[in-house]
């Protein structure tokens, strides 16, 4: 279905499909050289893009239920809609969140046959990184995990958007070295499951005071852990403003030296009505070409929040002045290209980590990889455990115990993105962790018959350690303070009883659900590893 369009007809016809398969070849995927996308033939590839879902605001957010609606498991809607992204010279969309458990397989055979890639963002408004409240955790691991899985064999996927504006302003850096380590495990996944190379990007707001570091923080270090293209949310082009009024010539001079593509992730200002769109003129001109690789346009749908190119209803789409706005000015960008073969690439060296301080609090190291098998390998070599089946309440209460009667048995499960220190076990479920962190108690007390109790809440076990799992557990060390550089060999996260830590919304994140009491908060904070003495809470 996807590698080839030979292949797919002879599968189809030997597995007897009942439906015909497309004739269309599958797109060319694109492929990085440098600071650009190109064809595997060869050709520069500049994003044409258009944003397309419902219900996602241009900041990432959306709504606070944690539901959203997959547009590509809609194949009604990408027939209506597909025609008319191809009629406005669309050559990719972006798409926010999908469940990775629908069926994607007509709407992206559709966009192939329309001649249009896919950017996908790995969270959904269920499950991503808070900006408040940052983790990266075994369970989003498998949840980005899953995205890549349901997408990583069609050829039309351009890459992916590990996070979406996480870090949005100067408050809440220290987020990005959570998000960052979702973009080091999604690469290294991408490899251990032998998927075409697909690059894995960041999608970023634009604020002036942390854009910079952000950009340099996110291409810093090991390339194996760093971005392989850049997504910039700008909007600072309103009505027919200019290339300097914009400010775009200074982005474009901060990335002159950026070793990875840069796009613009979403644009198009809308304080002045109609859109004019005078922008693509400069984002596919000379000015910005060797700098950019195009941008997506902010967005297909209209909704209250007033971006839309056209208006839907049920099998209506009717379009609207800023469709044929942009549709003109698309057809008059001619960006000259450069060949892969004769681009000579000058940008090599990656941007310098930005020094944590007043505007930057993320630190260089990382969280720890996501490995859901050394959380389970933990767990089968306590010889003190919680109780399972605790309920969220009990999970923060015992926390709170256990961690302030004893803060070294806390250490392999905390997490500080500005120190960089992070427990070992830190990006493991809360029933793993709080089983870690009662049998480092019951040690520190030389498993005395009372230490292993806590109202029935803990009991002993005899501990094992299967020979695979030993490597792992001794590059955690014994009190979880060790670094374990093993990356997991599937998916496998264990959702364990204990408290869930599923956010809401995509890509960034407000605060916990509403609708959750003052010990599930104590409980969420806990398991985050964000409040380490344990008598604050209770
Ligand atoms: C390379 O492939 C693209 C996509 O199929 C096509 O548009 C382009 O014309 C090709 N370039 C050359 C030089 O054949
Ligand atoms: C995101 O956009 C929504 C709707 O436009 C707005 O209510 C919200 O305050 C914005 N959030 C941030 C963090 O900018
Ligand atoms: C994904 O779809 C399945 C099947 O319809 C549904 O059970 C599940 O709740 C959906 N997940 C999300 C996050 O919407
Ligand atoms: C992807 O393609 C491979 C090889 O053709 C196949 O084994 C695998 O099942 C496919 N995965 C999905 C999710 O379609
Ligand atoms: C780009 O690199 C040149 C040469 O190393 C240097 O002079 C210049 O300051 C750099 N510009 C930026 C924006 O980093
Ligand atoms: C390119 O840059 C020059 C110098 O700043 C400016 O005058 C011109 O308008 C720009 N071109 C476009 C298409 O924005
Ligand atoms: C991280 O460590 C710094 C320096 O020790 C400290 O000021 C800060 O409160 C810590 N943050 C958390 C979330 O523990
Ligand atoms: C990140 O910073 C925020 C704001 O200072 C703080 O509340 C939170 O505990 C920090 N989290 C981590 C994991 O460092
Ligand atoms: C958990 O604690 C909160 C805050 O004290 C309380 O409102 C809620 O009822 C408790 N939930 C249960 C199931 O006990």
């Amino acid at each position: 279905m996807k590698s080839s369009g030979v292949a797919s007809i002879a599968a189809a016809a030997l597995s007897g499909a009942l439906f015909a398969m497309s004739v269309t070849a599958d797109l060319p995927p694109i492929v990085i050289k440098g600071s650009h996308f190109f064809f595997e033939n060869g050709t520069e590839f500049f994003i044409r893009g258009v944003a397309y879902q419902q219900d996602v605001n241009s900041n990432g957010s959306t709504s606070t239920t944690g539901s959203f609606t997959d547009p590509l498991a809609d194949s009604a809607g990408c027939s209506r809609d597909i025609p008319l992204l191809k009629e406005l010279g669309t050559n990719t969309i972006r798409v926010y969140a999908i469940n990775a458990s629908l069926d994607h397989s007509a709407c992206m055979q559709m966009l192939q046959d329309a001649g249009i890639y896919l950017i996908q963002d790995l969270s959904n408004p269920s499950s991503s990184i808070n900006r408040n409240d940052p983790t990266w955790t075994t369970e989003l691991f498998a949840d980005y995990a899953a995205v890549v899985d349901a997408m990583a064999n069609y050829t039309n996927v351009l890459g992916f958007f590990a996070g979406n504006e996480v870090s949005n302003d100067v408050s809440n850096t220290n987020a990005s070295a959570f998000v960052k380590a979702a973009v080091r495990d999604m690469k290294s996944y991408i490899k251990t499951k032998g998927y075409r190379t697909i690059g894995v990007g960041y999608a970023t707001n634009d604020n002036a005071d942390i854009r910079i570091d952000l950009a340099h923080y996110f291409n810093c270090g090991d390339a194996a852990d760093a971005i392989d293209f850049w997504g910039y949310n700008i909007y600072s082009w309103c009505g027919d403003s200019s290339y300097t009024v914009s400010g775009y010539d200074q982005r474009t001079a901060e990335f002159a030296n950026y070793s990875v593509p840069a796009f613009f992730a979403e644009y198009g200002c809308n304080t002045v009505q109609p859109r004019q769109f005078t922008e693509v003129q400069a984002i596919y001109g000379k000015n910005m070409t060797g700098v950019w690789s195009g941008g997506i346009v902010y967005m297909y749908f209209q909704e209250t929040n007033d971006f839309g190119l056209v208006s839907v209803s049920g099998d209506t789409v009717t379009k609207l002045a800023d469709f044929t706005a942009l549709s003109k000015q698309l057809a008059l960008a001619t960006p000259s290209s450069t060949n892969s073969a004769n681009y000579v690439v000058t940008n090599t060296v990656a941007q310098a980590c930005p020094a944590t301080g007043t505007d930057w609090a993320a630190a260089s190291a990382l969280p720890p990889i996501a490995n859901a098998d050394v959380c389970t390998c933990m767990v089968t070599s306590l010889s003190c455990v919680a109780e399972t089946g605790l309920s969220d309440n009990t999970t923060a209460s015992l926390f709170s115990t256990v961690c302030g009667l004893d803060k070294t048995a806390c250490a392999g499960i905390n997490t500080n993105g500005t120190t960089g220190v992070y427990g070992a076990y830190s990006m493991c479920n809360s029933y793993q962790k709080l089983s870690f962190s009662l049998d480092q108690y019951y040690k520190n007390q030389n498993k005395a018959s009372t230490a292993c109790n806590f109202n029935g809440q803990a009991k002993t076990q005899s501990g094992s350690t299967s020979s695979s799992c030993s490597s792992l557990l001794n590059q955690a060390g014994s009190a979880g303070t060790g670094t374990v550089t093993t990356a997991p060999t599937g998916t496998g996260a264990s959702s364990s009883s204990g408290t869930s830590t599923k956010k809401s919304a995509a890509g960034a994140v407000i605060i916990p659900r509403l609708d959750m009491g003052l010990l599930q908060l104590g409980a969420y904070l806990f398991a985050a590893g964000i409040v380490g003495g344990g008598m604050i809470l209770l």
